[in-house]
C-alpha cells in the first residue's frame, strides 16, 4: 500500500482545481454545496473555490480544517483609498483567502481591464501573500484569426515584466473566451499547445517554470477533465459552471488527480 501523500509529494506538480462561482449562489445554497464538497473529500489534488466577496466569511467558516482552500474572483490594483466599490488584496488576506483570480476575461471584457491593470493586480495580490490565478485567453475572433499565441503571450508578458522572477509564484489559467460557459471545450491537444507556449515564456523569465501550475478553463466538466488534465503542461482546471454542483466538481477534482497519477506512471494501489 503506497501512502497517498508520498505519491502526491513525488509528483512534479500537485494538480490544482479551482471553482469559479462567478456571480452565483446564496448563503443557503453555498452552505449545502460546501457541506457536500467537504463530505466528498478529502482530495489528493489541491482544491479551492473562489466565491463572491460577501460570502467569504461563510465560506471560510464552512471550509476551515477541510483542506479545501478559498479565494476571491478579483481584487483592486490599488493598496487602499478612494476607490469606491473595490476590494483590496489586503482585505482578502484578512479572510484567509489563498487565491485570487485576476484578469478573468469577464473582467477584461466587461470592465475594460488592460493587461497592465491585470499585472498590477497580480503584483498586489502577491504582496499580501495571496496566489494570483492570472487568466489569459483569446476571443472567438482572435481564435478564428489565428491570433491565439500572440494574444496569450501579450497578456502574460505584462505580468512577467511586472513581477520579474516572482512570476514563479503565480498560477496561470488559459481560458479561451470562446470556450467559457459555451459547452465548447478546446481539444486537449490544442490547449496543450497553448500551455506549452506559456510555459516556455515563463521559463524565459524564471528558472522555476517547470514547477508552476498552469490550469485550463472553459467548459471543463467531470467527463472531459481527465483527457484535458492528462496533457503534460495542464496541471488542473479553473471550473465555472461545473463547480456549482458538488458531485460534478468533486468528480472533476478526482479526475485531475487520476490524470496526474496516470501521466506520472504512478498508481495509488
Ligand atoms: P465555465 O467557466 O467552466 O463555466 O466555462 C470557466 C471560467 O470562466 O472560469
Amino acid at each position: 500500500m503506497v501512502n497517498p501523500s508520498s505519491v502526491v509529494a513525488a509528483l512534479p506538480r500537485r494538480p490544482l482545481v479551482v471553482g469559479n462561482w462567478k456571480m452565483n449562489g446564496s448563503r443557503v445554497a453555498n452552505g449545502e454545496l460546501l457541506a457536500a464538497l467537504r463530505s466528498a473529500g478529502p482530495f489528493d489534488a489541491e482544491v479551492a473555490v473562489c466565491c463572491p466577496f460577501p460570502y467569504l466569511p461563510d465560506v471560510a467558516l464552512s471550509l476551515q480544517g477541510s483542506g479545501i482552500g478559498w479565494g476571491a474572483q478579483d481584487c483592486s490594483s490599488h493598496e487602499s483609498g478612494a476607490y469606491t466599490g473595490e476590494v483590496s488584496a489586503g482585505m482578502l488576506a484578512e479572510f484567509g483567502c489563498r487565491y485570487v483570480i485576476v484578469g478573468h476575461s469577464e473582467r477584461r471584457v466587461h470592465h475594460g481591464e488592460s493587461d497592465q491593470v491585470v499585472a498590477d493586480k497580480a503584483r498586489i495580490a502577491l504582496s499580501h501573500g495571496l496566489t494570483p490565478i492570472v487568466c489569459v485567453g483569446e476571443s472567438d475572433a482572435e481564435y478564428e484569426g489565428g491570433l491565439t499565441e500572440s494574444v496569450v503571450k501579450r497578456q502574460l508578458s505584462a505580468v512577467v515584466h511586472t513581477l520579474g522572477h516572482c512570476v514563479s509564484q503565480i498560477v496561470v489559467a488559459y481560458e479561451p473566451v470562446w470556450a467559457i460557459g459555451t459547452g465548447k471545450t478546446a481539444l486537449p491537444e490544442q490547449a496543450q499547445a497553448v500551455h506549452a507556449v506559456l510555459r516556455a515564456q515563463l521559463a524565459a523569465a524564471s528558472t522555476r517554470a517547470a514547477e508552476m501550475r498552469l490550469l485550463y478553463g472553459g467548459s471543463v466538466t467531470a467527463s472531459n477533465a481527465q483527457a484535458m488534465f492528462l496533457q503534460p503542461d495542464i496541471d488542473g482546471g479553473l471550473v465555472g459552471g461545473a463547480s456549482l454542483k458538488a458531485s460534478e466538481f468533486s468528480a472533476t477534482c478526482r479526475a485531475a488527480m487520476a490524470a496526474a497519477l496516470e501521466s506520472s506512471g504512478k498508481s495509488k494501489k
